[in-house]
């Protein structure tokens, strides 16, 4: 995918008053295919997913890092020249100084790149947020852009760390109420390992390669263990009886998996060992991991994955760093949380209170400010609506209860307050009414974040 430069292209001319506009191409108003607009309420729930990854990152470490949403080309090159999200998908672009750049296929790359430039002190631990780009037939759950949660860490050799970083993933899930997804884990063996396991591999597949046809040999011969991850289930029996690479291990890269898979345990993260599970990045070395949600179909149910990489930093002319990290899909946890039916991604009460103005005398600009100051979500009308209209707004608006200003209230120094759900009505003392709100707005009430609560289990 490529674009080119539009140097000096005129733009449509801005339509004179009283001059009709000219007649506009309604497909160029829409989001391009294979992205999406996030409105409220779906909004609320992308910002509760955000908002417990966070909380859940910073118990366990770790720091935000904001890298660009384009790096230069190479930094993605060094994911894999043999995987499709670089070699087909990436939207490349040449800027108008003649830059060859790319748009994020991953989150990965640009942490380790950062990690390079800046030399953070290691062990450096960096959790982020940030849109992924990927020109792929869109479907449900694969999109051309899709926004990862993701955790690295840099500079731990240790298997702890990968204990450590599964776990933080493995715990998001339950948190935000995911109960069908099953962790899968594997090892990749190391540089001591691979090769030996990549020729019998590959070995192996060209024997069959005369039955399976031209595409399968190329397919092997391009890398063979990228064919252990294809669903085409022609070729299943053979990638089914394939060697595996957990028999071919070297022996620091076993007592690494089985310290690894000791941790899981010693932590009760339940885990399956799944020996065929490669991930699509050339740059992963030892420990790989997959979440798959059993509520989604199965061409598209992982909802997070990750792994060890310990040579990327060095490719990028750093010093030797051992890493560690995932991502884990936002558009596919949402979609899994719905085939689910969990309740935690829900979205909350959207405003604790809402200001109807009996009066019209300035007042209700001042009671909304104090109620927001003390912390509450509070809106009211605009636009001088009579109190009918308002109070249809206030139905309207998600609150849970209406703080109503009238002349005879105001002369007690007081204002009635209104249950939305029930339909309750009570005098309240201006003076006492944020605490009032606090006290009787679920929503306020729920509005810790999200995983802010102790955890039973990890
Ligand atoms: P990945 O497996 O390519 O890994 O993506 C991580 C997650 O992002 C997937 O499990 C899935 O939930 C979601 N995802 C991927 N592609 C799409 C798409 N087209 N549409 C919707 N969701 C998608 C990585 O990107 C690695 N950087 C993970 C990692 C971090 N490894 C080590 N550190």
């Amino acid at each position: 995918m490529r674009t080119g430069r539009s140097r000096g292209r005129a733009l449509a001319p801005v339509a004179s008053p009283g001059v009709p506009p000219e007649p506009v191409n309604p497909d160029a108003y829409r989001a391009p295919i294979g992205t999406h607009d996030v409105l409220a309420p779906e909004s609320r729930r992308w910002q509760a997913l955000v908002a417990a990854f966070a909380s859940r990152a910073e118990r366990f470490g770790f720091d935000l890092v904001v890298t660009p949403v384009f790096e230069h080309r190479e930094v993605f090159q060094r994911v894999g020249t043999t995987t499709d999200v670089v070699r087909k998908e990436m939207y490349e672009l040449t800027d108008r100084g003649g830059r060859d750049l790319a748009l994020r296929p991953e989150g990965t790359a640009p942490v380790v790149r950062a990690y390079v430039q800046h030399r953070p002190v290691p062990p450096w631990k960096a959790w982020y947020v940030a849109p992924n780009f990927r020109y792929e037939r869109p479907q449900k759950g694969r999109y051309r852009q899709h926004w990862q949660l993701g955790a690295e860490v840099l500079g731990v050799d240790d298997p702890e760390i990968d204990v450590e970083v599964i776990a933080l993933a493995h715990g998001f899930y339950r948190e935000v109420g995911l109960e069908r997804v099953e962790l899968l884990v594997n090892s990749m063996g190391d540089e001591a390992s691979r090769p030996a396991y990549t020729a019998a591999l590959r070995s192996y597949l060209l024997d069959h390669a005369p039955a399976l046809g031209e595409e399968f040999r190329e397919r092997v011969e391009a890398s063979p263990l990228r064919v252990l991850d294809s669903k085409r289930p022609e070729w299943a029996d053979v990638i089914e009886r394939a060697p595996q690479l957990t028999e071919h291990l070297s022996d620091e890269s076993r007592s690494h998996f089985e310290a690894v898979l000791a941790g899981l345990d010693a932590l009760g993260v339940a885990h399956t060992i799944a020996p065929r599970l490669v991930r699509g990045f050339d740059y992963y070395t030892r420990t790989t991991f997959e979440f798959v949600s059993s509520a989604l179909d199965a061409a598209q149910n992982a909802v997070g994955g990750g792994g060890r990489y310990d040579r990327l930093a060095e490719e990028m002319g750093g010093p030797p760093t051992p890493g560690i990290g995932f991502g884990i899909g936002i558009e596919r946890v949402l979609i899994a949380a719905d085939a689910e039916g969990a309740v935690e991604v829900g979205p909350r009460g959207r405003l604790d209170a809402f200001v109807v103005d009996g009066i019209g005398d300035g007042s209700a600009a001042r009671v909304t400010d104090a109620l927001r100051r003390a912390g509450l979500r509070v809106d009211r009308a605009f636009g001088g609506r009579s109190v009918k209209a308002q109070w249809k707004v206030a139905d309207r608006s998600g609150a849970e209860v209406a703080v109503m200003l009238g002349r005879d209230e105001a002369a007690r120094g007081a204002v009635a307050v209104k249950d939305l759900t029930t339909g309750e009505q009570v005098e309240v003392t201006l003076a006492g009414l944020a605490t009032w709100v606090h006290e009787h707005s679920t929503a306020a009430r729920r509005w810790t974040p999200p995983g802010a609560a102790p955890e039973t289990g990890s």
